[in-house]
């Protein structure tokens, strides 16, 4: 199987049809409390993709829902994110007709929400797609849009203390960022440039503390001929640090490295602690395969400019969240997956060094320097886990919550959506809800209260 083709296949697979269903059979018990949505986004090509040039990131965007209410989980959908082109290309397959030959991909990244809207963000430049309540899409929105005619990027984060949107907004093809503020009401209250020293490198995640915006200019920089992001090993690589509040960014050179996610970030004024998904490079974006991706602890001493890169814990994970409650604050607690993206095994800390997952969620204990392996059956897939807290906690607790994620059971032919508590996180899931058809692996998501 091409390298490129293996996401049309297997976990990855699109679906082909969208679907609601209604009063989902649960294994175990849905916490009362929870009241809200599980949504999460992914790429679902329509199948008129070449499949010698596809990649994962390609393809129109399809967001999987699970609504929970009084315990019950009411509804499953999954809709198409129905940007002009993709609603255009469903309408003429309906008819019969044939689709156009070129499709750019509708929203297909992460979904949150913010301003009182439920978003489907993009990539790069691209606008976001508002989500009507039943997963609909309401249209274009013009979220944290700036005269320069870029977006919110993919990767955009709400302070939880001032409910503000932090987004790192780029055009593909220009060395150039912004960072851009929307605050609760949606609007923009804050733009800095952010003129990068190179090439457009992928700038697919950043960092936010309390007082920084860090960026990584890493050595993997658009290649407009190709349309694709390349490993350039004549770009030097940056840490990027700029004030929240405006002023000069300040680079500081790096060994090249490659960064998919940020797990959190803060700081203490001068220095500040960013834990991430790192690799060592070089690295073909298109083929994670071939990537190794490894928690790390960075620490930017600003004072002496010295940068310091501490691996925590070296096994195969990406898919890094935190307690969003804790965005850019300090954190004990992380999470992140171990999925098929990356074709590897993952040994759990403990008593059993023989079972080896493919398939798992890790929980980071920061302070204790411990982790838990949830793992899955070696033929299921499961990809992020978004962080719900529970509504009904009294204690305060950093980990007070769970964990959702969807995982895909081959043996059924279809995924569950799986509810971990984050405080007996190797314990049985709390609950099983078991959706009638199957979620392909995918991106981004979360859960989202209705309150
Ligand atoms: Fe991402």
């Amino acid at each position: 199987m091409d390298r490129y083709d293996r996401y049309l296949h297997g976990p990855f697979a699109p679906v082909k049809e969208e679907v609601t269903a209604y009063d989902l059979p649960v294994t175990g018990r849905l916490p009362a409390e929870l009241n809200g949505r599980y949504l999460r986004l992914g790429p679902n090509p329509l199948g008129v993709e070449d499949p010698v040039t596809h990649f994962w990131a390609f393809g129109a965007g399809m967001v999987h829902g699970v609504r929970i209410r009084d315990g019950r989980a009411e509804w499953y959908r999954n809709r198409w994110v129905r940007s002009a082109e993709i609603a255009d290309a469903l309408d003429r397959m309906e008819r019969g007709l044939e689709p156009p030959a070129f499709l750019p991909p509708s929203p297909n990244i992460h979904v949150l929400r913010h301003a009182g809207r439920t978003l489907a963000l993009s990539e790069a430049g691209g606008p976001p797609h508002e989500l009507g309540y039943d997963l609909d899409t309401v249209g274009e929105c013009p979220l944290a849009a700036t005269r320069e005619g870029s977006s919110a990027n993919a990767h955009s984060k709400v302070d939880p203390r001032t409910g503000d949107l932090h987004s790192l907004a780029y055009l593909l093809g220009r060395p150039f960022a912004q960072h851009v503020v929307t605050d609760p009401a949606g609007t923009v209250t804050h733009v800095a440039d952010l003129p990068l020293p190179g090439d457009l490198p992928f700038l697919h995640d950043f960092a936010l503390s309390e007082n920084f915006v860090v960026v990584f200019d890493i050595p993997l920089t658009f290649d407009m001929d190709a349309m694709r992001f390349r490993w350039n090993p004549a770009h030097q690589a940056h840490v990027g640090v700029l004030p929240r509040t405006g002023g000069q960014v300040r680079w500081l050179p790096a060994e090249p490295f490659y960064v998919s996610h940020v797990l959190n970030a803060y700081d203490d004024g001068s220095t500040i602690t960013v834990d991430l998904i790192a690799a060592d490079g070089p690295v073909d974006v298109a083929d994670p395969g071939g990537i190794s991706p490894r928690l790390d602890r960075w620490r930017i001493d600003l004072r002496t400019g010295r940068l310091e890169q501490r691996c925590v814990d070296d096994r195969p994970q990406d898919f890094p969240r935190v307690n969003d409650a804790y965005a850019s604050r300090q954190h004990r607690y992380g999470y992140s997956a171990v999925t098929p993206v990356y074709g590897m095994q993952f040994t759990p800390s403990g008593p059993h060094h023989d079972d080896a997952f493919t398939n798992a969620l890790v929980k980071h204990d920061l302070v204790r320097g411990t982790t838990e392996v949830h793992g899955f059956a070696r033929d299921a897939a499961v990809g992020e886990a978004a962080f719900a807290p529970d509504p009904g906690d009294t204690q305060g607790a950093e980990d007070a919550g769970y964990l959702m994620a969807y995982v895909a059971d081959p043996e059924r032919g279809a995924s569950d959506l799986v509810i971990l508590s984050a405080q007996d996180f190797t314990g049985p899931p709390v609950a099983r809800v078991h959706l009638p058809v199957r979620v392909p692996l995918g991106f981004h998501g979360n859960w989202i209260p209705d309150a």
